[in-house]
């Protein structure tokens, strides 16, 4: 079944390493009704009618008040059928958590939260720019986990301070919370950041590549040792409470994404929303197109299953790859394969190929030698 996703594009201030979407401004209405209004209209066209995940993700919708994300769920709910079992996520960050809030969030339909940590560790908090302290990420987490079962941290390794002590403080505090999900992304220096100008004036000190591979296994590690699958490179969960949204996109369902620099897809064509809040309220209220879209060639499409099963733990599946696209992955990409299995890259069992641990350290590099 197909998801949707909202872009809420508001923060309190910049992270250094953030290049999503986002603006600081405090009023939110008109952004807010824009959304609602590209939900009713739907420009793209897109024939999905059952949907069984609901994602508010940004920026942070955690900071815009409660009656805003209700208006949009129920411009969604009336638009689509949304399954019972729907799941219905929104990321937040930990200085907007509160028993008031959650409970808002309950009442309106809200059933998993996602919550950004990053690090427990002050000085890492203050180099990233972000807006809590280790504290506040505690309190927060003590809270959300009163009131949802359902939840995931995120936080990051690889960063300017990251180092093999502070990841592991890092888990063994997690260890103390048990979340049922968890992602851990490494961080990457992305464009028009402060961290890339930091880096370009030689004004900031990386880990480097072993420092970050260590720091990588030590997450692996441990996070096996307390039970958590690693269903995806940088996602771990307790036994199935995997983001079932996350997992669509891994799976190639369709989803509809509404809100400024918002994605979509829907088997055929890649939909993206324009990402310039002024000019997408602009163009929704002239009821012109407030996004771009690409079709699909069969080469991007052999590519995308590609690039995005291999980081799963399903893997990539020579026989569905074949039935999809009629293509035999196995043989024509046989010398690269045999070469990585002879590394301990890769590993295979029958018709599936699946990342090592040893593998998914260099996800990047295998990922290039066995596209199309
Ligand atoms: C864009 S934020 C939105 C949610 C919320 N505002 C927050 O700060 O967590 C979602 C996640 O993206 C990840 N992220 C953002 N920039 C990143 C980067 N340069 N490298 C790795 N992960 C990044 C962070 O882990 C963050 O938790
Ligand atoms: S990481 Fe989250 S809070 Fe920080 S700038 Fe990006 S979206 Fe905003």
């Amino acid at each position: 079944m197909a998801g949707v996703y909202i872009h809420i594009p508001f923060c309190k201030k910049a992270c250094h390493y953030c290049n999503f979407h986002f603006s600081t401004i405090k009023d939110h209405d008109e952004i807010i009704n824009t959304i609602i209004q590209e939900i009713e209209i739907n420009q793209k066209k897109i024939s999905i009618k059952k949907i069984s995940t609901i994602y508010f993700g940004g920026g942070t919708p955690s900071l815009v008040d409660t009656n805003s994300i209700k208006l949009i769920l129920k411009s969604i709910q009336n638009k689509y059928d949304t399954s019972e079992k729907c799941e219905i996520t929104l990321e937040s960050n930990p200085d907007d958590i509160s028993e008031k809030k959650l409970n808002s969030w309950k009442e309106i339909g809200i059933n998993r939260l996602s919550v950004g940590i990053q690090s427990f560790n002050n000085s890492i908090l203050k180099k990233l720019n972000r807006i809590h302290d280790n504290n506040q990420a505690k309190k927060s987490i003590k809270l959300i986990k009163k009131h949802f079962d359902n939840y995931s941290i995120d936080l990051m390794f690889g960063t300017p301070l990251s180092t093999i002590k502070s990841i592991n403080e890092d888990l063994n505090i997690i260890k103390s919370f048990d979340p049922p999900h968890i992602s851990i992304y490494n961080m990457t220096i992305e464009k028009k950041t402060m961290f890339e100008k930091q880096l370009k004036n030689n004004q900031l000190l990386l880990p480097n590549e072993n420092e970050i591979l260590e720091q990588y296994d030590l997450i692996l590690k441990k996070l096996k040792s307390l039970d958590y699958e690693n269903y995806e490179i940088s996602n771990f969960s307790k036994k199935g409470l995997h983001s079932r949204h996350n997992s669509n996109y891994w799976n190639d369902k369709e989803y509809i994404g509404f809100g400024p620099s918002a994605h979509s897809y829907d088997k055929k064509y890649r939909y993206w929303n324009i990402n310039k809040n002024k000019k997408y309220i602009d163009l929704i209220n002239k009821n012109m197109m407030c996004f771009e879209k690409e079709k699909l060639t069969l080469k991007q499409k052999i590519n995308e299953y590609i690039i995005t099963r291999i980081r799963t733990n399903k893997g990539i599946n020579n026989m569905e790859i074949n039935k999809k696209y009629n293509v035999d992955f196995f043989e024509k990409k046989e010398p690269e394969i045999d070469m990585l299995l002879k590394r301990n890259l890769v590993s295979r069992k029958k018709q599936t190929l699946n990342l090592t641990d040893n593998g998914k350290k260099i996800s990047d590099h295998i990922t290039e030698k066995i596209m199309f």
